[in-house]
């Protein structure tokens, strides 16, 4: 049997290039070579405040925009979180073998609860809701990027517990193992911050050249670089040179690194080289975006196929669980 992968993303509207690079360029490759769950989040999105009806159009955009970056529903299974009620039903079960300090030590929790005036309960547990999301499918891998490392330790731990209390020999739910990318962190354009919707420093996937170009621009680069006279250090360069390195064919890295280094190109020069690079890659997403935006029916129907062959795994898991936990199933099974 193929192993099995998982992967979620909040529906945050547009893809941006940091959760494209850290994470869904990587579901795109190894849905060849796995069987692949890719789930739009949108139960870990009602944690923070938000609108319905926003909430419903940024869900279907990140829809498009995961088709259009190349996962391909004859390849993957491609669903919304809300459409698979075994999601929440196991959450639930997890919630009753997770440690409260467990869920209290987590970062994300923390920065997240920081900024709030009063935290539901919804915000702690996410990360159980996380957990049930990749153990429903027995997934042993799950494509992240680097800031979910320790929710998917929290998710291994949940998995231990479980296992000891219900099912030691054979353990039933396997330990799932984080599958990072050289681009696990992209920091955003303001050179400090990881690239994220929230912080409003990102570059969208679906973006114009000339939108992005207008964020290239004033970029920060390696300080030491104040006339295009002065040499530079590229591993000082907070934003441009690592997206090179994401973006550009290895030659023109080099190119970089050479004329940074002796001050051949401006800062300017080599902004540009760089948004031909992401305009390369990019636009054919953007040209597939234009022709599913164009057709939102179908974007639905592909969820729902989606969701529909996602409820066959899961339902099995959660009959299991409940089987091994002394808790009756409902008469047609569920
Ligand atoms: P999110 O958009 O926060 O739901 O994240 C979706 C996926 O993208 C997760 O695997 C994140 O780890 C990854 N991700 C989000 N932002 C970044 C970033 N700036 N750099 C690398 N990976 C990211
Ligand atoms: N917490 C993840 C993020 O913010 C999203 C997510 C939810 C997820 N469930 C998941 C990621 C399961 C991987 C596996 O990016």
């Amino acid at each position: 049997m193929m192993a099995r992968i998982f992967s979620g993303i909040q529906p945050s509207g547009e893809l941006h290039i940091g959760n494209y690079l850290g994470a869904v360029k990587n579901w795109v490759q190894l849905q060849h070579q796995f069987e692949s769950y890719f789930c739009v989040v949108n139960y870990h999105a009602i944690t923070a405040a938000y609108d319905p009806p926003e909430l419903q159009r940024r869900t279907h955009e990140m829809a498009v925009g995961l088709l259009a970056a190349g996962v391909d529903p004859s390849k993957a299974t491609l669903f919304l979180q809300s459409q698979v009620p075994e999601h929440t039903e196991l959450a639930w079960i997890f919630n009753t073998i997770t440690p409260l300090g467990e869920l209290e030590r987590q970062v994300a929790f923390k920065e997240k609860a920081a900024k709030q005036e009063q935290v539901m309960a919804g915000l702690l547990n996410y990360p159980v809701l996380q957990a049930a999301d990749i153990l429903l499918y027995l997934a042993e891998l799950v494509p992240v990027g680097e800031d979910q490392v320790q929710h998917l330790e929290l998710s291994r731990v949940i998995a231990r517990n479980w296992n000891a209390r219900f099912s030691p020999e054979p353990p039933y739910f396997p330990e799932p193992q984080p599958r990072l990318t050289h681009t696990r962190r992209i920091v955003g354009l303001d050179g400090q911050s990881k690239m994220s919707k929230s912080l409003g420093n990102t570059i969208g996937i679906l973006e114009e050249p000339e939108s992005i170009w207008e964020k290239l621009r004033p970029a920060v680069t390696d300080p030491a670089r104040q006339r295009k006279t002065d040499k530079g250090e590229p591993t000082k360069c907070p934003v441009i040179y690592p997206l090179h390195q994401a973006f550009s064919p290895e030659a023109t890295v080099h190119e970089v690194e050479t004329n940074c280094r002796q001050a051949k190109w401006g800062c300017i020069d080599c902004k540009k080289s760089l948004l031909t690079n992401i305009v390369n890659e990019l636009t054919p997403i953007r040209e597939r975006a234009r022709d599913l935006q164009s057709n939102p029916a179908r974007v639905t129907e592909t969820l729902e196929a989606g969701a529909a062959k996602a409820r066959v795994v899961a339902s099995k898991t959660i009959r299991h669980v409940k089987e091994k936990m002394g808790l009756p199933l409902a008469s047609n099974g569920g």
